[in-house]
């Protein structure tokens, strides 16, 4: 508790000068532990003169920023026009059934972490996610067992 606290300290006092703080301090506390722990939203409410509420909606409203650790991997399932075009909702659908999770969520296991991206620049391939950085195009049901398998591994 108190050590993270001691280190988003550092990190506001470092950034709250800049105008418009509040997302370059998120994006660093996010950086520095891979999320946003709810140890820190004090330390930044108080500093920027926000309250924990305003803090947290913001954490929640910008789904680039976790509120819970990774996991160990993370697929991201696109979610945008092309895709959804391309059957993306099935992707989604499946992909959510065979992890037992939701989006923004992550197995119990800590295996993985499943987010939705708004395109990935892969549309002639869609639909397409992207699995720790790697392009993954053409989901088909197959594909997704396959993922949702080596992920467990
Ligand atoms: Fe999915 Fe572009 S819309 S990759």
């Amino acid at each position: 508790g108190t050590d993270i606290a001691d280190r988003a300290t550092v990190i506001v006092n470092d950034l709250m000068g800049l105008e418009g703080p509040l997302l370059p301090i998120l994006h660093g506390i996010q950086h520095e532990f891979g999320y946003v722990p709810s140890e820190t939203l004090p330390v930044i409410a108080e500093a920027l003169n926000l309250s924990n509420a305003e803090v947290h909606g913001v954490v929640t409203f910008y789904h680039d920023y976790r509120n819970h650790p990774a996991g160990r991997h993370v697929l991201k399932i696109c979610q945008a026009e092309a895709c959804q075009s391309m059957g993306s909702d099935h992707v989604a659908a499946k992909i959510k059934q065979l992890l037992g999770i939701g989006f923004h969520e992550t197995t119990r296991d800590g295996a993985v972490t499943l987010e939705p991206v708004y395109c990935l620049g892969l549309c002639a391939c869609a639909p397409a996610a992207m699995l720790d950085g790697v392009p993954i195009g053409r989901l088909d049901d197959e594909a997704l067992e396959e993922i949702s398998a080596a992920v467990r591994l």
